[in-house]
This record gives structure tokens, sequence and C-alpha cells, in this order.
């Protein structure tokens, strides 16, 4: 179980946006930013057990595909609406899991998640292109807390031009 407080937590996450935004500052290549992200958070946390992207299918309409993660093997697809990520992609909300095993539809990639948070990334334009998901062993791993530095960092590092 994380143990850190409010205060850490939010330290924490200013400190690895800070990390973040230095590192992908030399392209605007999405799968580089994408991969540099998993990589600096899921170091940053040691409570993040998956840690990466699923796409919108540039070929499939309502789909997601796995894109840059670090963690156990990923699903490759994810339809729209389906599991966490899916609800995330149609609703275009962040979702915060306590129980994954309570959420009716989740997919189980791997069986030691228990719970979870999925962020919807969008691009300058405002576009849905991607949702950030992170998974934990621990139950009730993420908060409103959790949502609000994501999103920002999401924001920051895809939806700036
Ligand atoms: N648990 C997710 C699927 C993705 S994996 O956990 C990597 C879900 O229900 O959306």
């Amino acid at each position: 179980m994380p143990t850190m407080t409010e205060e850490e937590k939010r330290d924490s996450y200013r400190s690895v946006a800070q990390a973040i935004a230095g590192a992908v500052a030399p392209t605007k290549n999405t799968v580089s930013r994408m991969a540099t992200v998993s990589c600096l958070l899921s170091e940053a946390f040691p409570h993040y057990y998956w840690t990466g992207f699923y796409l919108v299918d540039p070929d499939v309409e309502d789909q997601l595909i796995v894109g840059p993660y670090q963690g156990t093997m990923g699903c490759l697809i994810i339809p729209f609406g389906k599991g966490v990520c899916g609800t995330a992609a149609a609703t275009g909300e962040t979702q915060v899991v306590e129980d994954v095993h309570a959420f009716e539809g989740h997919i189980a990639c791997d069986t030691q998640t228990n719970s979870e948070i999925v962020v919807p990334v969008y691009d300058a334009a405002g576009k849905l292109m991607a949702v950030f998901d992170v998974d934990s062993t621990e139950p009730a791993s993420f908060d409103s807390l959790d949502k609000e530095c994501l999103e920002d960092i999401m924001a920051q590092v895809f939806a700036t031009n």
C-alpha cells in the first residue's frame, strides 16, 4: 500500500512533471513522448505496476490499440466502451477505480491488478488521441489527486503546441 501523504504525492508529481517536460522537449514525436512518460512515471511511483498508453486506432473506428508501456504484456485491442480503458475513451472522462473486480466489464490483462486509473489524452486540437492507464497491485491506490496531476501531465505533454 502506498504510504505517501497527499503532500508527498503532490511533490512527487510536481518533480516528475518537471523531469518529463525536460525529457520530452527534444521531440514532438508521439511514440517517443509516450514511451518517455511511461518510463518516468513508472520509475517515480513504485506502486505503478502497469503504466502505459492505449492509442485510438487510426484504422478501426471506436477501438483502442496498445501503445508504449512499462509492465507485463497488455491486451492488444480494447473496443471503446469495454473495460476501464474503453470506458474512459467512450466517455472522455478519467476513470478512478478503487477495486477493479467490482468494475463491470473490467478487462483482466494481468490478474495481479487490483486498482486502476485511466486518463483520456487529448491533442492540441482537443481530439482524443489515446488513454493513459495505470494499474496497481494494491486496492484503492489512486484518488482525485492522481487524477488532477496525471490530467495536467497529459495536457502539458500532448495538448500544447
Ligand atoms: N484493465 C484494463 C485493460 C488494460 S490492462 O490492464 C493493461 C481495462 O479494463 O481497461
